[in-house]
Order: structure tokens, then sequence, then C-alpha cells
């Protein structure tokens, strides 16, 4: 190559080019939440991630193109424990269509104050619901109204970011309530839910629903179900049906084939 420098050069160049290419995400996806969304860059050890400018409420990391919203800390538990919940979510239309035999074990995953967790708890008597939570004190602000409510089939658990630390197919359904959207790494938890539920277990899904403009939420902490069943499909399970229960949110259903 010494012998031909104008011809080493543009080798080296037409390598350079190359890699730079190659390296390059090729497209550029809608806009979500107001942000513009980079296509993921697809590796092996994060498939479906990638990056983009962070919106407000957002995290700057995407999920299926969606970017995910920031955790809504504990300071808000007096909004998930709001008197006026039930005339504007009708909690207990959601928890009146779950199916569940009394015996059942149920995860609340993202309880949260237990809002949920403690209008189940009375359908599965014989069974129990796991309240799965990141935060500590929104364990240690259920376990205060457990013993408040003298109730001994709640199992305050605390989770991480990228799995429940639960045994393999331990459990029968799990709910969550306006907080998949929130999961910073959600398809590490699907497959960890996907091991903790036993074959033909149940996820019960709902969430603000992002098709209507007049629901009053923020962008980010609404899905679409197109959205929703993208997601959960590329991780396996199995689309049942949304109920039309809810005045604002989805109540999709989705099993472990
Ligand atoms: C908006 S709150 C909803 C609480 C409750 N489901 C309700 O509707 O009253 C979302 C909750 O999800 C929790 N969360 C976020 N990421 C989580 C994860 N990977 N695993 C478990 N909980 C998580 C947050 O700490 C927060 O308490």
């Amino acid at each position: 190559m010494k012998r031909y420098p104008v011809l080493s050069s543009i080798v080296l160049l037409g390598i350079a080019f190359g890699l730079f290419f190659w390296t390059k995400p090729v497209a550029k996806q809608p806009s979500v939440g107001g942000a513009v969304v980079a296509s993921p860059l697809v590796t092996s050890a994060q498939p479906d991630y990638g990056t983009c400018v962070a919106s407000a409420d957002g995290i700057g990391k995407t999920f299926h193109g969606r970017e995910i919203s920031h955790v809504m800390g504990h300071p808000g538990i007096g909004w998930l424990e709001r008197t006026e919940r039930e005339k504007e979510e009708a909690p207990s239309k959601a928890i009146a269509a779950l199916k569940l035999a009394p015996d059942a074990v149920i995860a609340d995953i993202g309880a949260g104050s237990g809002y949920y967790t403690f209008r189940l708890a009375p359908l599965v008597p014989q069974g129990r619901v796991v309240a799965i939570d990141i935060q500590p004190e929104m364990l240690a602000y259920m376990k205060e109204e457990m013993r408040a409510r003298g109730l001994k089939n709640v199992e305050p658990h605390l989770g991480s970011v990228t799995e429940l630390k639960l045994p393999d197919a331990s459990l029968d359904a799990v709910l969550m309530v306006d907080a998949y959207h929130e999961f910073d790494h959600p398809a590490e938890m699907l497959n960890s839910i996907k091991a903790a539920l036993k074959k033909g277990g149940r996820i019960y899904l709902v969430e603000f629903r992002a098709e209507d403009p007049k629901v009053p939420i923020k962008t980010l902490h609404k899905m679409s179900e197109a959205q929703a069943r993208k997601e959960f499909a590329a991780a396996g399970f199995r689309f049942l049906e949304n109920r039309p229960d809810l005045p604002w949110q989805h109540l999709m259903v989705f099993e472990k084939p």
C-alpha cells in the first residue's frame, strides 16, 4: 500500500464511510408525546428499545416506539386515594369484570397505595393478593392499611425494575392499573410476568385511553390499544378482549398461552 498512497487513502475512506452508515439507524418514526423518536437500534441485548428526546413527562427511552413515562412518586398517594376516583374511573366496575376464583393468587403489579389491592382481597378469601411495587414507601403505606383493615391475604412485595422476584408458575392472574406505561424495563418485566404466571393465566391491563382526547390525563400516562397489543404480542401473550366497562380506561385482557 505504501507504494500506492492515493489508493490506500481511498480504501481507508471507503471503510470509514461504510462503517458510519452500517451503524446508523436508517429511519425516523413518527413523534410520540411531542418528541421525535429515533428508530431503535436492534441489538440482541435490547431488542425493542430506543432513545428519543425526553419529553417533560418521559425518560427519553422508547419501547416499540412508545416513550416511557416517569414513575409516579409516593407523594402521589393522595391522588390515588382521592374520593372522586370511583366517580371518574369506576374501579368497582373494573374489579367486577375480573374473573377470579376464590382461591386465586393475583399480583397487583405497581400496586401503589393498594387502592385496587384492598378491593381485590375480599374476592379471593382462600387465595391472596401479592401487592408489588418498587417504592418501599408504597409498601410501608400498604402494611399500615393491612393492619388497620385486619386483612391477612395481602402480601406486600418489593419488586425490582426488571423482575417480580416471584417463583415460576405461582400466579393465576396479574393486574396492572395505570402502572405498566411507567415500567422502565418493560421487556424484562413482561418476561418476568410470563415466568411467574401459570399456563392460561391472565393479565388485566388497565391504562388510560390514548385514543380519547377527552380523557384528562397527560399523554405519556395514556396508552392506545394498538400499542399495548403490539408490546404484549411481542412478549408472547395472546390478546383476548378489551372490555368497554370503564369511563376513561382500557381494560385489556391477555393470556399466557
Ligand atoms: C400511578 S401508580 C398506580 C398505582 C395503583 N396501581 C393504582 O392505580 O392506584 C404506578 C405505580 O407503579 C409502580 N411501578 C413503576 N415501575 C414498576 C415496576 N417495574 N414494578 C413494580 N411497580 C412499578 C410505581 O412505583 C407506582 O407506585
